[in-house]
């Protein structure tokens, strides 16, 4: 077994569940969209971009893959609930079916935001992907296809950062709360 890097406190969900479970989310994605011949998969980004890549690589389905990039942390892992857009669609998606491809839902703000940014702009369908749900009170916000529920702690990996370290560790890890809640 190698050592966890020392911020690390444990890890939560093991590289082999999180391959398993995508490929589940890809089977299911298949077979409720065989009928609607495409989707337009949108990645936030940039936490959402190892989820995507592995996802994408699993689906059966005809798709086009592109990215949005949302802020609303800065280096702080506290939401202030103030969500930005810092890069757009490439394309409309009016009449398209669009599935939101993101990392994790904690406060709800970022995915209940785009949720409504992107229903405004008329796709013929709309739902989200979400690797990783946090246990605690949040937004009201639609998760079609969820990864996992996991404590509401501060996690790393498999995309996911602390201040942009840790995003390629291929375990989801829990984040020691020591090193993130600075006095
Ligand atoms: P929300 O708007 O509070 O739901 O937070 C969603 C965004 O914050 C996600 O897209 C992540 O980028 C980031 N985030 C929230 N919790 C975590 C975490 O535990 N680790 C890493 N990033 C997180
Ligand atoms: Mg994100």
């Amino acid at each position: 077994m190698n050592e966890l890097p020392p911020a690390l406190a444990r890890v939560l969900i093991p590289a082999d569940s999180i391959r398993v479970r995508i490929g589940e989310i890809a089977d299911q994605l298949a077979g409720d969209y065989v009928e609607e011949g495409g989707l337009y998969l949108i990645g936030i980004l940039k936490g959402a971009f190892i989820f995507l890549a592995d996802l994408t690589r699993k689906l059966t389905v005809p798709h086009v893959v592109d990215f949005m990039a949302l802020s609303s942390y800065g280096k702080t892992t506290t939401s202030s609930g103030a969500v930005r857009i810092m890069m757009d669609l490439r394309e409309p998606i009016e009449g398209r079916h669009v599935l939101i491809v993101e990392d994790i839902v904690d406060s709800g703000h970022t995915l209940s935001y785009l949720y409504r940014i992107l229903k405004g702009r008329k796709p013929a369908s709309l739902r989200t992907c979400v690797l990783l749900k946090k246990e605690r009170d949040s937004l009201d916000v639609p998760i079609h296809y969820l990864g996992f529920e996991i404590p509401d702690v501060w996690v790393v990996g498999y995309g996911l950062d602390f201040a942009d370290s840790f995003r390629t560790l291929p375990y989801i890890a829990e984040l020691k709360p020591e090193v993130h809640q600075q006095p």
